[in-house]
């Protein structure tokens, strides 16, 4: 149910979540928002006498629940209403797993009062994300020196607007580590996340904690201040191809398109070309620039079709990714990859059974590694250049 953010969890990043928890003796685990169990399976895998607490909104799931984990504690309620607190009776546990529904609530007195609680921060929004919520209550539940493995957005570890949560986070509670996931680590979504491994116990000033940015070519594991984290120095690295490349998808749909009576790419429109039109379209959707390149991202014939566009601007719909690559010698490097390895990068990347469909993560993640590939090809035949000159 996407009411529920019900976007389960794969079995490698389950597996890789509890072999964060560092404990070996573990009596309890509670979990809040648990789905059909994947990350209970991967607990029970790794601590084979534990006793669980279960939890989930949706009836549906907590009789999955019951009947999977029968000696277990299951309770079907919502984990962001005060009666929760009854529920637990104050019984704290030795880890905690989860991975809660990513949305916002409505803000009230007892949500205020559990993140003053836990973070010493008030809350004046009129909406709160239901994460945070989800994280509190975790951390109210641990026993001292207990673990928590949690799935959090993107968005608390790298936005100005969250600085006072990484403050207050690292105030109170040491990191042990933060792992980037794979952006097709959850079916059905498309945002990238953090699994945070915290610990319930007051860090030294002088804590440094790892962070493990997706291994590959460029990025791999770093140790970071806590300062650094708090100031966000540590998303330098995983923004520095701003300055190469933007991706965006299209806001209005086919049908919105169409009705606007602008020019406008959509899957259906594909073949259209706009080299001549002049008009500047002042509309607030997302809009096309000479040369930018589209591409097909939903739509199982008609996935990753590809157009540069030559005309002036045009509205892009939300079934394409629009690409604008700053410099055209790279842009023509990547596009000339992109045509050639397109069939096979779909056939890897694509997503869905019926609608296939490609994420705007793999996408940008391919564009990046063409780029650090372009970069080092340049820097190996300058070297070469210079060599030559030497001889
Ligand atoms: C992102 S899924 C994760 C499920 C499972 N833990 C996993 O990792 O696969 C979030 C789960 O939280 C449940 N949920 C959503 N809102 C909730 C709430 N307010 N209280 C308790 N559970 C909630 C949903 O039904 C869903 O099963």
């Amino acid at each position: 149910m996407v009411e529920f953010k019900q976007f389960y969890t794969s079995e490698t990043i389950s597996d890789l979540l509890v072999s964060l928890l560092s404990h070996t003796d573990v009596a309890s685990c509670l979990e809040l928002s648990a789905g059909e169990g994947a990350l209970l399976d991967a607990i029970l895998k790794r601590f084979s006498g534990i006793k669980i607490t279960a939890i989930d909104i949706d009836n549906k799931n907590f009789h999955k629940l019951l009947e999977k984990y029968p000696e277990h504690r299951i309770f079907c309620c919502d984990s962001t209403h005060e009666e929760l607190l009854d529920t637990l009776d104050g019984q704290l546990f030795d880890v905690a797993v989860c991975n809660p529904p990513f949305l916002s609530v409505s803000s009230n007195d007892y949500l205020r009062s559990i993140i003053s609680r836990v973070f010493n921060y008030n809350v004046k929004t009129k909406k709160i994300r239901a994460e945070i919520i989800f994280l509190c209550i975790n951390l109210l539940h641990l026993v001292p020196n207990g673990q928590l493995a949690i799935i959090l957005p993107e968005l608390f570890f790298s936005s100005d607007q969250y600085l006072w949560l990484r403050k207050a986070l690292t105030e109170k509670y040491v990191i042990n580590q933060i792992v980037e996931c794979e952006h097709n680590s959850f079916v059905n979504t498309e945002a990238k996340t953090h699994i945070y491994h915290l610990v319930n116990r007051i860090p030294k000033k002088q804590h440094e904690f790892k962070i493990t940015i997706k291994p590959n070519a460029f990025q791999g594991t770093k140790i970071i201040r806590l300062q650094d984290f708090v100031s966000k120095r540590h998303v330098e690295t995983s923004t520095s191809f701003d300055d190469y490349f933007i991706i965006f998808r299209g806001k209005l749909s086919g049908k919105e398109c169409k009705e606007s009576s602008y020019p406008y790419f959509h899957t259906t429109s594909f073949n259209a070309r706009f080299e001549s039109f002049e008009n500047s379209i002042e509309y607030s959707a997302r809009k096309a620039q000479k040369n930018d390149i589209l591409i097909a991202r939903v739509g199982t014939r008609i996935l990753g079709k590809t157009e540069v566009f030559l005309g002036n601007s045009a509205i892009v719909s939300d079934c394409i990714f629009c690409i604008r690559i700053f410099d055209a010698s790279i842009r023509e490097y990547f596009l000339n990859f992109w045509l050639q390895n397109r069939s096979d990068w779909l056939k890897n990347n694509a997503k869905g059974t019926c609608a296939k469909h490609i994420s705007l993560y793999s996408v940008k993640e391919l564009i990046e590694s063409v780029i650090c590939e372009y970069l080092s090809s340049e820097k190996s035949n300058k070297i070469f250049e210079i060599e030559k000159m030497l001889l």
